[in-house]
């Protein structure tokens, strides 16, 4: 080869390169062609190695030329490159775009469980009677639970509890009747209190949770008597499903009251259990110190779920527990 048709070659290349390299839409292709000029065996490389047969004094002219041509190729390429790289990033931030004029997605409102909205209106109501609210713990001790209300151990009214007793000591409250026992150590009398809370027995089927909640009433006060008791009750059935009510008061037992009762309310024309009540045993006031001659009192304990279920017309108990929305968002 001489130096003349070498640069013709050279010139070739060059106007060649710059097209293909300008003409690339994808780094991926410009690699390609910036190797077949550049790369170990590309043209430009393969015309550096003839240089050999050049006469001698030529070769530095051409050597000179080809290494223009190479850093011309080189530019090209840079230039292209940044061009992509540019193209490339306006089209990903123009896809990252936020409309800020978009309206956001709506929230949905949460709502109270219906359980705590039963629990919030029975309080109203007994605390705009001058009812104090109390509450106590949840694991108990047997004392609590059972002795310190007139429960001795192994008697049989144990078994009307299914007790969760827990590995080392103390057991999960079976009802309320425990916080009237620790209001009545901590304070004096005359007491007037509800304690809202959850109680625990081993006890699941359909109308059964292992866990549900009770509101316990406790009044103790000079001459509080079963008619005061029968009163109260009225009243608060009639606020709870705001008409007048029909109660049957049902005797029964209770080994923390004496007499005792099982409050039935007419509903669709039977008559459904809501609640135990009595009068507080004398043993139990002597328990916790109260002067059983001077003192009297009255307790009673309501399911909290039952109540919701007759009030809203809930068919199963379980939709308490199961959390669905559907459910929830009804209240
Ligand atoms: N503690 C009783 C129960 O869980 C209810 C009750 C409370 C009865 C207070 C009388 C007085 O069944």
């Amino acid at each position: 080869m001489d130096l003349k048709s070498l640069k013709q070659k050279i010139s070739t290349l060059k106007s060649e390169s710059s097209a293909l390299i300008n003409s690339s839409n994808d780094k991926g292709s410009l690699e390609k062609t910036y190797k077949s000029y550049l790369g170990k065996s590309g043209e430009v490389n393969l015309l550096l190695k003839s240089l050999g047969s050049l006469p001698q004094e030529k070769r530095k002219e051409a050597g000179m030329l080809l290494n223009q041509l190479k850093s011309d190729i080189d530019n090209s390429y840079k230039d292209k490159t940044s061009e992509l790289s540019k193209a490339e990033n306006e089209l990903r931030l123009g896809n990252q775009k936020i409309d800020i004029s978009l309206p956001s997605a709506s929230k949905a409102d949460g709502s109270l469980h219906p359980v705590t909205q039963t629990i919030n209106e029975i309080s109203d109501f007994f605390e705009s009677i001058g009812f104090g609210i109390e509450s106590g713990p949840e694991t108990e001790t047997d004392y609590y639970n059972f002795e310190a209300l007139n429960v001795p151990e192994d008697h049989p009214a144990k078994d009307m509890h299914d007790t969760f007793y827990l590995k080392e000591s103390g057991l999960l409250r079976t009802h309320t009747s425990p916080v009237q026992i620790r209001t009545m150590e901590n304070k004096n009398p005359p007491h007037r209190i509800i304690c809202p809370g959850k109680v625990f027995r081993k006890d699941s089927d359909l109308t059964h949770t292992p866990m549900f909640h009770q509101i316990e009433g406790l009044v103790v006060e000079e001459g509080a008597s079963f008619a005061q008791l029968k009163g109260l009750l009225n009243d608060f059935l009639e606020d709870f499903f705001g008409r007048e009510v029909e109660l049957r008061f049902r005797p029964s037992y209770f080994p923390f009251t004496e007499p005792s009762a099982e409050v039935d309310i007419k509903w669709n024309k039977s008559w459904l259990e809501v609640l135990g009540c009595g009068m507080v045993h004398p043993n139990v006031l002597e328990m916790v110190g109260v002067d059983a001659k001077k003192y009297s009192g009255f307790a009673f304990g309501l399911g909290v779920e039952r109540m919701a279920m007759l009030k809203y017309d809930i068919p199963d108990l379980r939709l308490f527990f199961e959390n669905d929305y559907r459910f929830l968002k009804q209240f």
